[in-house]
């Protein structure tokens, strides 16, 4: 049973990324609209098909709805602000989601190709595991393609087992029992 009593107790926080830079992470929002559309439209084909398995050009309407408004119950999603000259821009996100009554969440992350290697994915994700343990998931999993080794290694390294995906050749499911 998923208890999401805290669903309103998130604090946002800054953190000091490898090269000295900081980010703001905090909870995604009705707000954050415009910024993930900036994001998507930085991000290259390759980060793209990565974290989407599938070539696109455009975050359609639907998708960009459904991921400002994360459903309380069984999603929750953050994401890291970069001061810009102006104003902040998204730099990196990460959420997750479970079918109604699952004890089971599955994740996704995507981190601008400018701020690659600062442990961004993976600081966004522990605090993922952190909040997804918190409100009563038992396990939380992943589908990443077989190529891409930078999600696979920051997979392992922070304890996930890594297994082929049954349906899909071209796919592992990482997992982490919690
Ligand atoms: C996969 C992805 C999320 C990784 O993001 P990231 O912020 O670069 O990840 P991290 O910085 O936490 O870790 C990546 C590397 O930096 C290194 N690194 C990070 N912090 C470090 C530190 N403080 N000291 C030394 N090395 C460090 C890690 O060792 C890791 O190296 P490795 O890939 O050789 O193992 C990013 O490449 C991405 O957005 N890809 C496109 C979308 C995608 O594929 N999402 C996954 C599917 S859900």
């Amino acid at each position: 049973m998923q208890d999401n009593s805290a669903a309103t107790a998130f604090e946002p926080f800054n953190v000091t990324l490898r090269d000295g830079r900081e980010v703001l992470v905090r909870e995604i929002g009705e707000q954050d609209k415009t910024g993930l559309l900036a994001a998507f439209s930085r991000l290259s084909a390759d980060a793209r098909y990565t974290r989407f398995m599938a070539a696109m050009k455009q975050l359609p309407e639907a998708m960009l709805e459904q991921a400002t408004h994360p459903s309380p119950e069984r999603e929750f999603a953050l994401v890291a602000l970069a001061m810009g000259p102006d104003a902040p821009s998204i730099v990196g996100g990460a959420r997750y989601a479970a079918a109604p009554g699952s004890d089971a969440c599955e994740f996704a992350v995507t981190v601008s190709d400018d701020w690659h290697g600062l442990g961004l994915a993976s600081r966004l994700l522990r605090v993922l595991i952190d909040v997804a343990r918190c409100r009563g998931y038992r396990c939380i999993e992943g589908y990443v393609l077989s190529s891409n080794t930078s999600m696979r290694r920051l997979a392992r390294r922070l304890g996930f087992a890594d297994v082929p995906c049954p349906d899909d050749a071209t796919l592992r499911v990482v997992t982490l029992k919690l």
